[in-house]
């Protein structure tokens, strides 16, 4: 099938212009004024924008964590995205016993169902001199990207010289090392104080995780990354100390780049005080307003480079069931924690919520012009990761991922809008303006309004090779 799409705004991560867009089976072909296909559908697209499909750098699906898994799987995540303007997901690989072979195969197979495309990153949890002699074969699978940690001691945190040795070989395969930085020493201790004092209540999560650990780490990894000479890409940044580590060392020529989420630009720790803290229990924490103003001026300076989400979602209450594609479901989530934050599960809804919540709290508002919305949220994801032009990008020969953006579309936002698999939404009552009407995934259209018409089967697992340093 055939589209033109006429009349619309494009919007690239560098420019605004009135274009038609002609899609030919999965690729955009011809963009230009006046242009006609006789067999194709037309797609009247005035007074709306035209977007590159959203790329979510950063999302963990079917994650098994404490005693449950993140509450939305390939499909249902992956649907969510796409109500969202999402049409490409990356998400992490547990590393098991067995090696990366095995882990990627396990993930692979969860994948089967998958609504829009994806790649994976690879986490590094262990290492030795047997997993440093494998790291490469994860290129060949199309792997490009290690995530270390800094934190979660003896579970998934590395020691220095392992993310040294990580950054080295990263560099001489054209790989990608994403760091997730906390302090684990500190945290551990902290952790272990606030449960010998009796301090159980969600906001010691945020008071256990001191920023100062963010900061520290961050700028840490950065210094190996320098002395690697390697690239280096830090994870969910929530710290506006985060924004100036980050600043001080690309000046300084470092090739490090940032990321940050939703939750990191709107929340702070006062929303763990309230009584259903629980549903912003993520690794790290949210921080101050403070934070956030030094993390919007990060984005609008173009000290970072992308806004993934961290996507990893939770029932509040997975005892009480919802109703999702006319089956009830309960997964148990954040209700494990009742009595004692340490076993609350890490982590937040958000991959559907992205797109719609920046454009009318970021765009509308000055605080990041349209065309960095688009850098974010897709070009720039989609170059460091290694899948442009293909993705994130509206020129002919990219994949026909798009979004017919609707400026004007004004709706109350919460839970009876998303497709997310969870019982609450961070954003719940936000009134927004701006809105996917159609969505596009390589030529299909999977999203149309309100309606569904993507399905399970319709993604396809994205091979990434070498990704740009921005
Ligand atoms: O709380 C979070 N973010 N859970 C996911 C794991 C991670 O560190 O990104
Ligand atoms: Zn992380
Ligand atoms: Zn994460």
């Amino acid at each position: 099938m055939n589209t033109l799409i006429k009349n619309g705004t494009l919007v690239t991560a560098s420019e605004t212009f009135k274009a038609d867009v002609l899609v030919e089976g999965e690729k955009i072909t011809r963009i230009g004024l006046n242009l006609t296909a006789d067999s194709a559908l037309q797609v009247d697209a005035t007074n709306k924008l035209i977007l590159p499909g959203g790329v979510d750098p950063h999302v963990h699906l079917d994650l098994p964590m404490f005693d449950t898994v993140s509450s939305d799987d390939h499909y249902t995540g992956h649907k969510a995205a796409a109500f969202g303007g999402t049409t490409t997901a990356m998400d992490f690989v547990v590393l098991e016993d067995e090696g990366f072979d095995h882990s990627v195969n396990l993930w692979m197979k969860k994948a089967e169902k998958s609504a829009i495309d994806y790649s994976f990153h690879m986490n590094l949890t262990r290492f030795n001199d047997k997993i440093a002699a494998e790291i490469p074969s994860l290129m060949k699978m199309g792997i490009q990207t290690l995530k270390v940690f800094t934190a979660y001691n003896g579970r998934l945190r590395l020691d220095d010289g392992g993310i040294f040795k990580a950054l080295q070989i990263a560099k001489d395969n054209g790989m990608l090392v994403m760091a997730h930085c906390e302090n684990g020493d500190v945290i551990d201790t902290l952790v272990q104080q606030a449960l010998a004092n009796g301090h159980t209540d969600p906001i010691w999560h945020a008071w256990t995780r001191p920023g100062w650990g963010a900061v520290d780490a961050t700028l840490r990894v950065a210094g190996m990354a320098a002395d690697a000479d390697a690239p280096v890409y830090i994870v969910h940044m929530n710290m506006g100390g985060e924004v100036d580590m980050l600043k001080y060392a690309r000046e300084r020529g470092v090739k490090v780049m940032g990321e940050t989420c939703p939750q990191y630009l709107f929340f702070t720790e006062d929303d763990l005080q309230k009584e259903d803290g629980a549903k912003w229990i993520c690794s790290p924490p949210m921080r101050t307003d403070a934070d956030n103003i030094r993390l919007w001026q990060g984005l609008h300076d173009g000290i970072l480079q992308t806004i993934g989400t961290d996507h990893c979602p939770f029932f509040f209450d997975g005892t009480q069931p919802i109703v999702y594609e006319g089956k009830e479901i309960a997964i148990a989530g954040k209700e494990l924690g009742k009595y004692n934050f340490t076993k609350i599960p890490n982590g937040l809804p958000g991959i559907q919520d992205r797109m719609p919540i920046l454009w009318t709290y970021g765009v509308q508002t000055g605080n990041i012009s349209a065309n960095q919305f688009v850098a974010y949220t897709s070009t720039n994801p989609a170059k460091i990761f290694g899948l442009y032009p293909r993705k994130g990008a509206l020129v002919p020969g990219a994949d026909a991922d798009i979004v017919i953006w609707d400026p004007q579309k004004k709706l109350k936002y919460g839970v009876a809008h998303s497709h997310q698999r969870t019982d609450y939404n961070l954003f719940e009552g936000w009134d927004i303006m701006g809105y996917p009407e159609k969505v596009f995934l390589r030529g299909k259209l999977i999203v149309d309004g309100e309606q569904w018409l993507g399905k399970s089967g319709d993604g396809q697992f994205l091979k990434r090779g070498e990704g740009e340093v921005l």
